[in-house]
C-alpha cells in the first residue's frame, strides 16, 4: 500500500496539468505546512522567524516545468531577486536551485549562462548557492556543469544522493574540487538498475558517504530527518575531532521541527530548506511520497 501511494505521489508531482491547476488555486491542501508562501516577502519573513530561533536558512524559489527560454530567464530573474532580498533584509540564508528550472532541458549553454549570472550576483553579496540534485537523467550533466562552475566560483555547491550506485565514484571524482556537498538519501523514483531498491542499503551507503566526505576534510551538509543518521554523524565528528564548523545539519521546512530545535540547543548548526513560490505542487507531492503518513495531515486540513 505504502509503495503504491509513494508511486502515485511521485507520478502526480510530474503531472503538468495538476501543476497548472495547483498554481491556479494557490497554496491549499495543507501545502502551507511545507511551503513558505507564494511571495519573496513571505519567504523573507519566514527566514527571519527561523533565524530568530537560532537556525540558518536556504531559500528555494520553486520553479518546475520550464519548457521555453523565456521561462528559464524568468526563473533566473526570480533567483536573482531572491538573492537581492536576502542581501537587503540581512537574513542568514543562502540559495538552493534546480538547474532544470534554469533551462537545463533546453540547452546546456542557456543554463550555464543563467547559472553564471546567479553565481555572480551571489558572490557580490557573499551568498552561497547550492545546486539541488534532480532525477538520474540529470545527474551526469549536473555534475559536469558543477565542476565547470566550481573552477570559476567558490560560492557553489551541489547535492549527492546516497541511493545511487554511482555515488561513491562521484564522491571520489569530486574530492579534487574540495566540494561543499549536501548529502541526501535521494527523493526521486529511480530504477533498480541505477539505485539501491532496499532502504537498508541506502542507509548504509549514506553513512559511508558522510564518513568519506567528513574524513576527507570537506564541508558537509547532512540533510536528513533520520535520527539514526544524525546520531551517527554526531558520533563520527566526536570520535575524529572534527569541529562544528566543518558540517551542518539540514532539514526541510515544516518537518521534524522538534528535532531541529533540539540540535540548535545542543550547539549544532541547523539549516532549514525553505521553498516558496507558486510552483509548489511538485515539491509538495515529493514530500507526500517520502512519507504517506503526511496524507492524514492533508486530509485533516481539507476537513477543517
Ligand atoms: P527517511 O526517509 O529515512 O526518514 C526518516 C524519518 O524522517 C522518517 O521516519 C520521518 O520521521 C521523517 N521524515 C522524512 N521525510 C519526511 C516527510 N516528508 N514528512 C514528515 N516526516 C518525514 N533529495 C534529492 O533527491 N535532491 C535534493 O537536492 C534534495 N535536497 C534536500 C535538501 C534537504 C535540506 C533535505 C532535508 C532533503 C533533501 N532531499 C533531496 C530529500 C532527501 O533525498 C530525502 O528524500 C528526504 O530527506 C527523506 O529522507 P530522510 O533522510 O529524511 O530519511
Amino acid at each position: 500500500m505504502e509503495v503504491l501511494m509513494r508511486t502515485m505521489f511521485q507520478s502526480l508531482g510530474k503531472n503538468h496539468s495538476m501543476n497548472k491547476l495547483a498554481k491556479k488555486y494557490g497554496l491549499r491542501m495543507g501545502a502551507a505546512r511545507f511551503v513558505a508562501g507564494d511571495s519573496t516577502e513571505s519567504a523573507i519573513q519566514t527566514s527571519k522567524e527561523l533565524n530568530n530561533s537560532g537556525k540558518v536558512v536556504t531559500l528555494d524559489h520553486l520553479g518546475e516545468f520550464v519548457f521555453t527560454e523565456e521561462e528559464a530567464r524568468l526563473s533566473t530573474a526570480m533567483c536573482i531577486q531572491t538573492l537581492e532580498a536576502i542581501a537587503e533584509s540581512g537574513v542568514q540564508s543562502n540559495l538552493s536551485l534546480k538547474m532544470t528550472s534554469l533551462g537545463l532541458d533546453i540547452s546546456k549553454e542557456l543554463c550555464m549562462e543563467n547559472m553564471r549570472r546567479i553565481l555572480h550576483t551571489a558572490r557580490m553579496n557573499n551568498i552561497f548557492v547550492r545546486i539541488d540534485m534532480e532525477d538520474y537523467l540529470h545527474c551526469q550533466i549536473s555534475l559536469d556543469m558543477y565542476k565547470e562552475l566550481r573552477k570559476e566560483f567558490d560560492n557553489v555547491g551541489i547535492v549527492i544522493q546516497a541511493y545511487l550506485y554511482r555515488t561513491e565514484q562521484d564522491m571520489n571524482d569530486l574530492h579534487q574540487y574540495q566540494a561543499n556537498l549536501r548529502l541526501v538519501k535521494g527523493a526521486y523514483k529511480e530504477s533498480p538498475e541505477v539505485s539501491f531498491p532496499e532502504k537498508k542499503d541506502v542507509d548504509e551507503n549514506y553513512k559511508k558517504i558522510i564518513k568519506m566526505h567528513l574524513l576527507n576534510g570537506h564541508y558537509t551538509a547532512v540533510a536528513s530527518h533520520d535520527e539514526e543518521m544524525i546520531q551517527y554523524t554526531k558520533r563520527l565528528v566526536r570520535e575524529n575531532g572534527i569541529s562544528n564548523d566543518q558540517f551542518e545539519f539540514q532539514m526541510l521546512y515544516g518537518i521534524c521541527v522538534e528535532l531541529q530545535d533540539r540540535l540548535v540547543k545542543e550547539g549544532y548548526k541547523v539549516r532549514v530548506y525553505v521553498p516558496y513560490g507558486i510552483d509548489w505542487f511538485g515539491y509538495f507531492m515529493r514530500r507526500l511520497a517520502e512519507r504517506p503518513a503526511n496524507v492524514w495531515f492533508v486530509l485533516k486540513n481539507f476537513a477543517k
